[in-house]
């Protein structure tokens, strides 16, 4: 089977951490690189945890590109994650290796990369848009040349730092905005209304717990954080698992079920980083700029999970 090339963009965080993960396991994917951005953690830390993912996984190989530390507006945003001071559940001292990143900046490599590999390449936006959008800035070419982006962020429905604004648009509402206006050919918007359904129940944890592998045992780790928090501010016993499903999706998109939609994100106010998702451009002249995530498989996004991660069938040892 023909592997495709991916870049992964990411703040890591424990489930920008399950989405490498997840890509490093699949026999489609070849993972060219990641780069990191400010987000779950200041950019010392989301660098330093991309790091030690990749040769946590076998793959220091992959190289890792230091990007953006502040937003468009040179701002550095909030960065207090649902995953600990870590950005992995305080367990980011388990994984520590000796990889260490490239010299070149994350937005010079996307560009040469994404330039030099026109219509090759998808690129996963799993962090606040930053590195995307000085990309676009940076090269007229760029937009065109890349063949998919597929974007954890936004929602049409609901929001997880304001009542409308997810985190990740939130974060840098600017960047978000161009690199939906960009042009680019296929996006792929996968937001809040389908990720909180994939949060992780105890049970589903427990099984990582009892598979007692080093990895199944870090993934065990790094999402208690997340229930804790879920459950301290929500009374929800879930853990989140946002950015993987955007690789599941791609390994198997019929986990998802997309409308095409005319998506825009507010920059200024009461209502910033809340995207905006005109399904089927309804109040756009009928035109489109992305596609828009409404629904999930939740269980056949668990199988394919266990099955990629860990070889193991879930509905056989549920
Ligand atoms: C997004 O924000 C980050 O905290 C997560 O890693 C995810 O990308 C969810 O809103
Ligand atoms: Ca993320």
């Amino acid at each position: 089977m023909e592997k495709e090339q991916i870049i992964i963009d990411c703040d890591p965080g424990s489930d920008d951490a399950l989405a490498i993960i997840l890509a490093l396991h699949s026999e489609k994917i070849d993972l060219k690189a990641v780069c990191s951005v400010t987000g779950n953690g200041a950019l010392d830390t989301t660098t330093r945890n991309g790091c030690n993912i990749l040769s946590l996984c076998g793959r220091k190989d992959i190289p890792l590109y230091r990007g953006s530390g502040a937003a468009l507006d040179e701002k550095i945003p909030h960065t207090v994650s649902a995953f600990g001071d870590d950005g992995l559940g305080g367990y980011a001292d388990t994984i520590l290796s000796d990889k260490i990143e490239e010299r070149m900046h994350a937005v010079d490599f996307l560009v040469e990369y994404v330039n030099d590999h026109p219509g090759e390449i998808t690129l996963f936006a799993i962090g606040p848009c930053t590195n995307v959008a000085k990309a676009i800035r940076r090269s007229k070419e760029f937009a065109g040349n890349l063949k998919r982006l597929i974007i954890m962020g936004g929602s049409k429905y609901t929001g997880n730092m304001s009542p409308v604004a997810e985190y990740n648009f939130w974060a840098d509402s600017q960047a978000a905005h161009e690199v939906l206006q960009a042009g680019i050919k296929e996006v792929v918007m996968i937001g809040l209304d389908v990720t909180n359904k994939i949060a992780m129940d105890c049970n589903m944890r427990e099984i990582l717990r009892i598979l007692d592998t080093r990895l199944s045992t870090f993934v065990y780790n790094i999402t208690k954080e997340g229930l804790d928090d879920n459950w301290r501010s929500r009374r929800k016993a879930v853990s989140p698992m946002h950015d993987v499903l955007t690789v599941a999706y791609f390994i198997e998109p019929s986990i998802l079920k997309l409308k095409p939609a005319y998506i825009d994100v507010v920059t200024k106010g009461i209502a910033k980083g809340q995207s905006i998702v005109d399904i089927n451009g309804h109040w756009n002249n009928g035109d489109c700029n992305a596609l828009y995530a409404y629904e999930v498989d939740v269980e056949e996004f668990y199988r394919l999970f266990f099955k990629t991660v860990f070889g193991e069938d879930i509905t056989e040892i549920r």
